[in-house]
Parts: C-alpha cells; structure tokens; sequence
C-alpha cells in the first residue's frame, strides 16, 4: 500500500475494537439472532465437502460454523487482530489470511472455491465493482456468493436522522455511527451508505446472476433479549441479505 492510499475503514475501525467485537457478537441480538440466521438460510442446505471463502471472516464466527458443517475454509480479514482471533478459535483446521478485499485476492485461485460468504464486510470498501469480479474470478461455475450489509433505506434513514442535511439517496456517501450495543467506550464505525442500485448493478456487471434478496426480520430469539429491538426491527428493515451464483457455461 502507498503512503497516500488511506488505511482500510475495516482496519481503522476494528483493530483496536476486535476483542470487544468477539465477545459480543456470539449472543449480540443483531447477529445472533438477526444477520446470522438470515445469511446462513441463503447458503446451500449441504455444505459437507464445499471449500468455502469467508471474505472478511472477523472474528471467524462464520469460519467456525462452516467447518463443523464438513466445509473446507479459507477465511481472510483486513485487520491483524481479527486474523489472529480467528486463528486462535479454528487452529489448523482452516488456512486464515490476512488480506484486503480491495486488492487482488493472490492467496486464491481461479475457480477455486464453491461458495463465497461475506457478511456485514461490503459496507466499509467504496468500490464493490473489483471486489465482486474477484469473487467471481475464484468461484466455480455455478458457485454461490451471499453477502450481507446494511440495508440502503435503514441506512439512509438514519442519516437523516442524524441531520444530514445534504444526505443524498442516490450518491455513496460517507456513513458515521456511534455502536452503542457494545458496552463503552462507544467506538465510532465508519463505513459507507449506497443505494440499492450501487448494491446490485456492481453485482451484476460482475457477471453473477441474483437468486434471492433477503430484507430480514428478527427471529423469536431476538425478541426474548430485547423486546423492543425486536418490534422496530419487524417493521423497519435494518440489513439485506443477497444470494447470487456465476453462472455455468452455456449450452448451445
Ligand atoms: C462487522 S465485521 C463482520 C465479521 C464477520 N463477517 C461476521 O459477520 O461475523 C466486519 C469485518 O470486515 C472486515 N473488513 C473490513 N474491510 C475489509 C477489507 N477491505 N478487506 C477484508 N476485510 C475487511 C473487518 O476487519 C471486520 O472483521
């Protein structure tokens, strides 16, 4: 990296905040019990034998979960503490990287994998246009992507909120939110908010072919931890989950 390209939102936000992320988001209703089960309904029912990339695995919630189901994983994260968290949980069982999904994945070959998971990790890169023909590059024909991130109407919503006053639907735009779900000191995450356009046309012109969008709701769970989170996320959306796959050759 040059010392003019600005250091990765990802890292910026989470190196000094990794811990703390892990050890909420096993039980933190918004993953638990939200954005997990959500994203996890979108991947195929039988993941046994499927070599699996976790793009911006985290703390390697996913990774776990997709090794105990047979998968084979290669999980990768931009910041250094996430990797290290993640190693620390699934040991040798899967190979971990400490990589930027704004360059070229060079840990990954051409039509290598079955499945690409990427959750809740779009919303801090501005330009999802490589991102996605990388994906598409590694994957298989046929091979799924599911990613998630912050739904575009939530997010603009609550820039509003925040007195935005020149916040704009249709352009990209800076994205600042103070997490207050995770004990203090607050952090302040910075990523950005896009309309649903730049969520899917990028997605699109990769060349990958749309098979579900999710606007998920809460499960029961949810609402047993936090009875009012749970009313205001049934009827306003807060993420939305996608499911895509490159499509085979051609017959004919
Ligand atoms: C909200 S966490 C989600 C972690 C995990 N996917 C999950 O859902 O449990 C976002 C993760 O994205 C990673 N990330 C952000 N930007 C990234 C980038 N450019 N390349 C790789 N990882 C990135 C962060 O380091 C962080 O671990």
């Amino acid at each position: 990296m040059s010392e003019n390209q600005p250091l990765s939102l990802g890292k910026e936000n989470y190196q000094n905040f990794a811990e703390r992320y892990a050890a909420a988001i096993e039980t933190k209703p918004h993953n638990a019990y939200y954005e997990r089960p959500a994203t996890l309904s979108l991947l195929p029912n039988n993941v046994q034998g499927l070599r699996v990339l976790d793009a911006g695995c985290g703390p390697g919630i996913y990774t776990q979960w997709l090794l105990d189901l047979g998968a084979e994983v290669v999980a990768c994260d931009v910041t250094p503490k996430m990797v290290e968290i993640t190693r620390q949980r699934v040991g040798n069982s899967a190979e971990v990287y400490c990589a930027d999904l704004e360059q070229p994945l060079t840990f990954a070959g051409d039509r290598s994998f079955d499945l690409v998971v990427c959750p809740l990790v779009l919303d801090y890169l501005l330009d999802w246009y490589p991102v996605f023909c990388e994906f598409f590059r590694v994957l298989k024909s046929d091979g799924i992507l599911v990613f998630s991130c912050g739904h575009p109407t939530a997010d603009f919503i609550y820039s509003q909120s925040q007195n935005v006053t020149s916040a704009d639907y249709f352009k990209i735009e800076d994205f600042v939110m103070e997490w207050r779900l995770f004990g203090k000191p607050y952090p302040i995450i910075k990523s950005y908010r896009r309309p649903l356009q730049a969520i899917l046309n990028p997605l699109i012109q990769a060349g990958f072919c749309l098979d579900r969008i999710l606007e998920p709701q809460p499960t029961e769970s949810f609402k047993i931890a936090d009875a009012e989170g749970y009313e205001h996320l049934m009827r306003s959306p807060g993420f939305i989950c996608v499911r895509s796959h490159k499509p085979g050759q051609v017959v004919g």
